[in-house]
């Protein structure tokens, strides 16, 4: 069974943030909302957002064969940068006994949310896989690891080149022996204008609105929000927001190139008979695609 999502706003080509190509992993989640929504009394914006914006059974599925791919043997250890709920290292810690995980993210709330709501699912040997660890990632003398995840393009947030060059040296620094960082990434000319897109979630009762709100061409700054609306309920504004500047592949390529990565890849999305993304990932260097709005990850070698 597939999750029951309908585009208000369809257009052709890809869309940001991934919501399709999730495949049948999302096939049990009907039955659990209906096992949550007895609980929800209150707006639970992490379990909305989960459901629009994050598919952490196929992200970690991704880092672990991306790893496998490049390095022919397993990456044990993922450090989950920005890692908000810490949803994927939940995940990460589940597909092998040997797999544990750091999480790095600034705000405890999304962290205590990520303890109470999924850590604590989790068998006790797996949940002591996992530290969370409430520091800027910027900061020097983060714990070491296989392989460094940015995900749901959360180092947008850095504005500048220095900045960015920042993050990426301290990566650098961070990997063990033959670490790879990965970085999902997104574009296309659909990101480039203000724009609304609803996404009608029928069978869970909500919509998930991604809000272009502006876009600078100059500066390639953006403010992006996300906003939900129950069903009978008001439209909730401005649940997530974003402040980005929105980094092209080859820009992030260089400065990984700059700051003294091996090599990096660009995995980039098969389509579907619709045109759709398929949510298969292959490395490429060219895309030879005329592509309104794409996914892609970014991954670089030590
Ligand atoms: C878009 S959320 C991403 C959450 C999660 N990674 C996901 O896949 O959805 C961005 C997260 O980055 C955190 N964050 C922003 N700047 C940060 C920084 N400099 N260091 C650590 N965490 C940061 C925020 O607190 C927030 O939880």
């Amino acid at each position: 069974m597939q999750t029951q999502v309908e585009e208000k706003i369809t257009k052709k080509g890809r869309k940001s943030f991934r919501k399709k190509g999730l495949d049948g992993k999302k096939a049990n989640k009907h039955k659990d909302f209906k096992k949550k929504s007895k609980k929800l009394t209150d707006f639970d914006k992490y379990y909305y957002y989960l459901k629009s914006v994050q598919s952490p059974e196929t992200d970690v599925e991704f880092l672990r064969d991306v790893y496998i791919e490049l390095k022919g043997t397993r990456g044990k250890t993922l450090r989950e940068d920005f890692c908000g709920t810490f949803k994927i290292l939940c995940e990460w810690v589940k597909l092998h006994k040997e797999y544990q995980g750091f999480g790095v993210d600034l705000d405890e709330e999304p962290t205590e949310y990520g303890k109470r709501n999924y850590l604590s699912q989790l068998k006790e040997e797996q949940q002591k896989k996992i530290k969370i660890i409430n520091e800027n990632v910027l900061n020097s003398g983060l714990p070491q690891a296989d392989i460094i995840a940015g995900m749901n393009f959360s180092y947008f947030i850095f504005k500048t080149r220095e900045v960015m060059k920042q993050y990426f040296t301290n990566c650098l620094k961070d990997l063990k022996k033959n670490g790879i960082l990965v970085l999902d990434c997104f574009g296309g000319s659909a990101c480039m204008s203000p724009n609304e897109e609803e996404t009608v979630h029928k069978d869970k009762g909500f919509s998930y609105f991604w809000d272009q709100d502006s876009y600078d061409n100059i500066t390639n700054h953006v403010q992006f929000h996300i906003h939900f609306k129950r069903k009978g309920e008001k439209k909730r504004k401005k649940v997530f927001s974003y402040d980005w500047r929105m980094w092209s592949i080859p820009e992030l390529r260089d400065i990984l190139e700059e700051v003294g990565f091996k090599k990096s890849h660009v995995y980039w999305e098969g389509t579907d008979k619709d045109g759709e993304g398929d949510g298969n990932f292959k490395r490429t260097e060219v895309s030879n695609e005329d592509c309104e709005a794409w996914v892609a990850y970014i991954v670089a070698e030590k």
